[in-house]
């Protein structure tokens, strides 16, 4: 995790700002959704298979402080009276599963309180084997008792999104529902360049009864119009289809027949793939399973009818709209939910985290968390993070460093004060940045600050100023001063702050 601060903070602004303009344009919304979900809503969108859910989610259990945790450590008679009273009062989840098992604890706890009380100081073997018998037993039961829900730091929003349309009966809205989102992610990865574990993202996604091609392609190209509007140089967009349930499993079975005969030329987490998923084989950086790879059955000739031909109209459609594109047969993408439609685009100055926006269609997701199941979706997400570091190694970040102040206001005398305190609302209210000394400084201590601080003006209110009736203004980049009337100040700085 890192701190975001100024002046890159500003650069995040404009990225966010830009996203906000360029999706409502197209007749996006913002959608708001919590920070943790149910850790299942992840396990059963994501999949329980892939590299986010089996290792990178931050998931807690959402317990009550005040009830003994019998996974700690051996409860107490009292404590394990308390946990029962939990459990009976609904204080802890009331599941048959943990009535059950506080019930078991209960009964191996009092054969540890008889075994304690029984009236011998020997310390025979056999009395430290039922000891040792009666802990383990404890421990044993003791996993099985739920203190509360298990929730998950989301490590994507799709899924909350498709829950937040579901739950609020999203479907029965006219058209397609087009929402987007931004805001921070979190998944437990081996940091290094453009790699975090808390991560921030700008998505969107469309949501609705038609799967039609065309939908595709407008979300493709409203990103390539946001990466134009913010000038992000050598974007490069990879486009694949993954086939449907209809075509899909077939493929992934050849797939998997291919790769037992060459398992023992691939490296472990491929071998392993080959059983949980052999698709994400074609995603291995590992060069010497690259010609091996390459080899593969490759998915565009195993699509069905229907999948042909959507693919083959997305590509002719992103053409209409004069979007380039590379085709991919190895972008399969790292999550579930996906089929047909997938996507990525590539930026420069990344490294090897150089995926700086992913997405694609998941059809079937909505059915699957229990929404109608005519209800199709697509969409994306961009690693801000990533963003913003391709468009600084552009050098697109610099305008966002120039110093934001353009009056900095140096007072002299109690007098002065109070009429600088005057002057500097009705400058902000103008609009511009004014930096008011919150205590009276010498003269050259001030005027020394406004350089340092990089204002573009020093305005000195004093004494003299005061009683003609006018401020000295100064322009820092080149000396030049001058005393001005209110009137002619505001329309000065107007035209300084437009060149
Ligand atoms: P994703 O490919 O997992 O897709 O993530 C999208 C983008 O988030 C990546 O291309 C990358 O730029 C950024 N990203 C992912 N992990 C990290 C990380 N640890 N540090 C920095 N950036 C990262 C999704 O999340 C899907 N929900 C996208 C989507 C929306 N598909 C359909 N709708």
């Amino acid at each position: 995790m890192r701190d975001i601060l100024p002046p890159e903070s500003a650069l995040w602004n404009r990225v966010e700002q830009i996203a906000r303009e360029v999706f409502g344009t197209f007749g996006f919304a913002e959608i708001r959704v919590p920070i943790f979900e149910q850790a299942d809503l992840f396990a059963r969108s994501i999949g329980t298979e892939t590299d986010i859910v089996s290792k990178e989610m931050f998931t807690f259990e959402d317990r009550p402080a005040d009830v003994p945790n019998p996974r700690g450590k051996i409860l107490t008679v009292e404590e394990t009276g308390a946990l029962e009273e939990a459990v009976r009062s609904g204080k802890i989840p009331s599941s048959d599963q943990n009535v059950t098992f506080i019930h078991e604890l209960r009964k191996v706890l009092d054969q540890l309180v008889q075994l304690d009380g029984a009236a011998s100081d020997e310390t025979t073997v056999s009395r430290v084997k039922e000891y040792q018998r009666l802990i383990q037993a404890y421990v044993y039961l003791a996993q099985f008792v739920r203190l509360g829900d298990s929730l998950t730091l989301r490590p994507e929003a799709t899924a909350s999104v498709v829950r937040a349309y579901i739950e609020h009966g999203m479907h029965v809205l006219p058209g397609n529902v087009k929402l987007y989102y931004m805001g921070p992610m979190f998944r437990r990865e081996r940091p290094q360049k453009g790699r975090y574990r808390q991560f921030y993202q700008i998505g969107a996604e469309v949501l609705g009864s038609s799967d039609a091609p065309g939908i595709d392609a407008e979300v493709i190209e409203m990103l390539m119009r946001l990466f134009e509007r913010l000038k992000l140089k050598g974007a490069v967009l990879n486009i694949n289809s993954i086939g449907d349930k209809n075509c899909r499993p077939a493929y992934v079975e050849k797939l998997r027949a291919e790769l037992k005969k060459v398992r023992e030329q691939l490296g472990p987490d491929s071998q392993r793939r080959i059983e949980t998923n052999p698709l994400r084989v074609l995603d291995s950086k590992l060069e010497h399973e690259q010609p091996i790879i390459e080899k593969l059955p490759r998915i565009a000739k195993h699509l069905c009818e229907s999948c042909r031909e959507h693919y083959t109209e997305v590509k002719r459609q992103l053409g209409m709209r004069g979007i380039a594109y590379m085709e991919n047969w190895r972008l399969v993408r790292g999550l579930d939910y996906y089929m047909s439609t997938t996507f990525e685009i590539t930026a420069p100055g990344l490294g090897s985290q150089n995926a700086v926006c992913g997405g694609g269609r998941y059809d079937g997701l909505v059915e699957l968390l229990g929404g109608p199941a005519t209800t199709k979706g697509i969409g994306f997400a961009i690693g801000t993070d990533r963003l913003v570091l391709s468009l600084q190694e552009g050098g697109e970040g610099d305008a966002d460093k120039a110093g934001g102040i353009d009056v900095y206001l140096a007072w002299f005398g109690a007098a002065a004060h109070s009429a600088a305190i005057g002057l500097a609302r009705r400058l902000r209210d103008a609009g511009f940045v004014v930096e008011l000394p919150a205590v009276e400084m010498k003269f050259g201590k001030s005027l020394g600050l406004a350089d340092r601080l990089k204002a573009r003006h020093a305005v000195i209110v004093g004494d003299n100023e005061l009683a003609a009736g006018v401020v000295t203004v100064k322009r820092l980049s080149d000396g030049t001063q001058q005393k001005l009337g209110e009137t002619e100040l505001f329309a000065y700085l107007q035209t300084a702050k437009s060149m």
